[in-house]
């Protein structure tokens, strides 16, 4: 290359970097407009407040806010379907006041307080993000809970695990020999039923039956754990 051409290069990179510079500073120096002041008129719209609001805001104590969520008509909603759910399984024996039930995947709670509702007095959930009093952390392929805790352990959740069979496996593991494994799935038909019950290598279906669960179509897999492997 040209050694004028060249120095013409070099001189456009130093000045396009100058530039640069400077308008990085100018924009670290300069307040976003998008920031509102926390002393804007009141007739500014306070609502969605911007990242750069400092002001402090309101502490709503969780007690409060599981209150006013309890309440929500699509909660209570979803709490009476699964109460219903669970009142099926009641009916047919798998289920008692002093069974000790695992939900797993049991995401805000539900199931949890529709089990508590219909009398069941030892009820557990987990997920993986946690929603207390109702729900705590654990991963659901990774259980941490003795061999055999519980009863009956139940999911609506299996079909959107990372690895079902581990899901599977974590479920029958925690729950004692002769308790049951229930699952609600996405309405199906017997191969896909034979699929599911596959993955609980120690289990044998006892029923396979079509429900409506929280407005949706399901198929309700019960299953016994084997009293000997
Ligand atoms: C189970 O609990 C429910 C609600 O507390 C109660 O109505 C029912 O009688 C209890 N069932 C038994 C068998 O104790
Ligand atoms: C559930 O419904 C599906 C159709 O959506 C059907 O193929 C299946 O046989 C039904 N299962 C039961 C147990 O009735």
């Amino acid at each position: 290359m040209e050694r004028h051409v060249q120095r013409f290069l070099n001189k456009l990179s130093f000045a396009s970097i100058t530039i640069a510079t400077f308008i990085l500073l100018a924009l670290l120096i300069r307040t976003p407009q998008t920031c509102v002041p926390p002393t804007a008129s009141s007739n500014h719209i306070r609502f969605p407040r911007s990242t750069c609001d400092s002001s402090a805001r309101s502490y709503v104590s969780l007690e409060k806010k599981n209150r006013r969520l309890w309440l929500t008509r699509s909660f209570r909603s979803q709490v009476s379907s699964y109460s219903d759910f669970f009142r099926s399984l009641q009916s047919v024996g798998l289920l008692r006041n002093h069974s000790k039930v695992l939900c797993v995947s049991a995401g805000a709670g539900h199931e949890v307080m529709a089990l508590s509702e219909i009398g069941i007095s030892d009820v557990t959930g987990v997920e993986l993000v946690d929603s207390p009093p109702l729900v705590s952390r654990a991963d659901p392929h990774n259980l941490p809970f003795f061999d055999e805790a519980f009863d009956l352990a139940f999911s609506a959740h299996l079909s959107e695990a990372l690895f079902p069979w581990r899901f599977a496996a974590e479920m029958e593991r925690t729950v004692r020999r002769g308790g049951a494994c229930v699952v609600a799935v996405e309405e199906c038909g017997d191969q896909e039923v034979r699929d599911i019950v596959a993955l609980f290598r120690n289990s044998k279906l006892l029923g396979a039956q079509n429900v409506t669960l929280i407005g949706l179509r399901m198929t309700r897999i019960t299953m016994r754990v084997k009293l000997a492997s």
